[in-house]
């Protein structure tokens, strides 16, 4: 027998949230932690951790310890997940339960897992990423009826079909908003010779980003490095050269969505012909792509009001209602 969770975690590569029953979403933060450069010791976990990236001396050192959906440095994840954990009032011996990416391997689970254990977790369920979305975002998930979600985060875009409390079709590709803040900024050194940080790149996508199908015009002055003269050099970006810099993203993104398409059964194809797919995902902001997909399927495509809370919230609803976690976890 399963007991419910006392927490749900949904360990995004850019921002960690943590739901506590009865409180709702308690710990929405960056997934970040910066440890001491000699000792390792803590010195911060979540936002103020941001204004360090890039930006620290030898002895502090900011990592960003998720990539592309899965743990890469185990032991800052754990350091960063108990600071969480106790922020949220989680207690010492908490029954957590986790989402992961649907192409996780067993192996990257496994590194999940243990971190979870190793921050003190009495037990650790694991519930898929996308499905999670889906019931956060609100879809019939547990009806005989086609239901499509895209979730697009900071590190891997998953879209998949539901039906009946289960993933129909599922496909990911580990490119999503941390690919288009790198593209940003080889953009700005290859075509104005500026060197520009992540952080700054990320500032542009969100204030200028979009897609080609994006109508508007907009421009965004950033200070980078000169590469010439090594000199601070400020350079003015529009977001057309921007959506240039963003397209071969936006073609991965729209790529995996139109295979999720094809590989559907004609039944529910029909299905969602009629009810369209919800979008999630902090990227589902960026100006365009909802109307980009929309367009290149011929499908609708709804923005959920949370895009970047739907997991969360869907595993929050799980640890609320257990008969949603008895219908889904695996
Ligand atoms: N308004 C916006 N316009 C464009 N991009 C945005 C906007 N707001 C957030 N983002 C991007 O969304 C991404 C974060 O989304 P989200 O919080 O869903 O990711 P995550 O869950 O941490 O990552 P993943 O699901 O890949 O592990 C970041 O790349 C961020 O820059
Ligand atoms: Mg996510």
């Amino acid at each position: 027998v399963l007991r419910a969770p006392t927490l749900a975690l949904d360990l995004g590569n850019a921002n960690t949230r943590v739901y506590h029953p009865g409180r709702g979403v308690v710990v929405d933060e960056p997934s970040l932690v910066a440890l001491g450069g000699s000792d390792r010791s803590l010195i911060a976990t979540g936002s103020p951790v941001k204004a360090m990236m890039g930006r620290a001396h030898a002895g502090v050192i900011p990592i960003h310890p998720l990539r592309h959906g899965v743990v890469f440095e185990l032991d800052a994840t754990e350091r960063m997940l108990r600071a969480f954990i106790q922020a949220a009032g989680g207690g010492r011996h908490p029954r957590l339960l986790v989402s992961v990416p649907t192409g996780t391997t067993s192996v990257e689970r496994r590194s999940v897992e243990q971190a979870a254990h190793s921050c003190g977790a009495s037990s650790v369920t694991v519930i898929e990423e996308p499905l999670a979305a889906a019931i956060g975002a609100g879809l019939p998930v547990e009806r005989p009826l086609g239901g499509m979600l895209v979730d697009v985060g900071a590190g891997i875009t998953e879209s998949v079909v539901v039906s009946m409390g289960g993933i129909v079709t599922a496909r990911s590709v580990r490119i999503a908003g941390d690919d288009m803040d790198e593209a940003i900024a080889e953009h700005v050194l290859s075509h104005h010779g500026v060197a520009i940080g992540l952080p700054t790149a990320e500032r542009v996508k969100i204030a200028i980003g979009a897609t080609h199908t994006w109508r508007g015009a907009a421009t965004m002055a950033v200070v980078g490095v000169h590469r010439a003269s090594g000199l601070p050099r400020r350079v003015t970006l529009t977001s057309t050269e921007v959506s240039h810099a963003l397209e071969p993203a936006v073609r991965a993104i729209v790529g995996v969505v139109v295979a999720t398409l094809e590989s559907t059964p004609p039944e529910l194809s029909a299905d969602l012909a009629e009810s369209g797919m919800m979008m999630t995902g902090g990227l589902a902001r960026l100006r365009g792509l909802p109307e980009r997909v929309a367009n290149e399927t011929g499908v609708t495509v709804t923005v959920s009001p949370r895009p970047d809370r739907a997991v969360v919230d869907g595993s929050g609803r799980c640890v609320e209602e257990p008969r949603f976690l008895a219908a889904i976890a695996r």
